[in-house]
């Protein structure tokens, strides 16, 4: 079971052709993963789980007996709470991006980054043969990446009036766009943190668990013994 749950990684990177589409996978890997944690806490009788991780012989020195058996088992439990707590992350992500997307009247990432170049090449064109304050207040705006309501606005000759008040727009719009970007960006780098993360457990965990497994399956079920 283990094995068919870590199989997502074969759909999802290796093997595209096999059959079934990547959201059926990820149901399947979620689904198998909790169930096999399940069956594995059955098969112990449910100990281990319990604070105290060794029980009555104490600390945390059953963790190597029965061919890391224990070991294998809260391996598997952490593999399986970090899939769960990626699941629900995955969800907020969405939500946020969706919740964004549908507010700042542009979309997704992509999109954002285009309008936004067009918004800088407006205030370029906008601030081109202006005085000089007009230019610096532009280029001071195009830079800081903080609230530009807050800079200082120079003096400006009345003939520059009207194309100022239009560049100042254009940047309050490029400012309110960075800021959705950003909180898309950010969404984006929590799931694929935790992604990582999950990917590292996920080779560790299956090496103890194969470990107890196979060695099990040699010494209790086909009676090999090792001296
Ligand atoms: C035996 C237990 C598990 C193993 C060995 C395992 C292994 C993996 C691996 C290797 C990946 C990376 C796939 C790739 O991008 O190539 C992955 C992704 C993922 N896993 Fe698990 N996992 C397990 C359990 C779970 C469980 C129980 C859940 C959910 C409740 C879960 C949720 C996820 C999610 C959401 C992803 C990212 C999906 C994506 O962005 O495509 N995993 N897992």
């Amino acid at each position: 079971m283990v094995l068919g749950v870590a199989a997502y990684t074969l759909r999802r990177r290796f093997v595209r052709s096999l059959p079934g589409m990547a959201r059926d996978w990820l149901w399947m890997h979620t689904w198998l993963g909790i169930i096999t944690v399940l069956i594995a806490f059955l098969h112990e009788n449910y100990t281990y789980i319990i604070p105290g991780v060794c029980g009555s012989s104490g600390g945390l020195s059953c963790l190597s007996q029965f061919y890391f058996g224990p070991s294998a088992l809260f391996a598997l439990m952490l593999l399986v709470l970090s899939g769960v707590v990626g699941r629900l992350l995955d969800v907020w992500q969405a939500h946020v991006i969706a919740r964004d997307a549908s507010t700042n009247g542009v979309g997704i990432t992509q999109s954002l980054e285009e309008r936004i170049l067009e918004l800088e090449y407006t205030v370029e064109r906008l601030s081109a043969g202006k005085s000089e304050p007009f230019k610096a207040y532009c280029l001071k705006a195009l830079d800081s990446m903080s609230n530009i309501a807050t800079l200082p606005v120079p003096p400006i000759s009345p003939q520059e009036q009207t194309d100022f008040a239009r560049a100042h727009e254009t940047l309050l719009d490029r400012a309110r766009l960075l800021a959705s970007l950003q909180r898309q960006q950010q969404a984006r780098l929590i799931f694929r943190t935790w992604r990582s993360i999950h990917m590292i457990l996920a080779p560790i965990a299956l090496l103890i668990i194969l470990y107890h497994a196979i060695l099990e399956i040699l010494t209790s079920i086909l009676g090999i013994h090792f001296s």
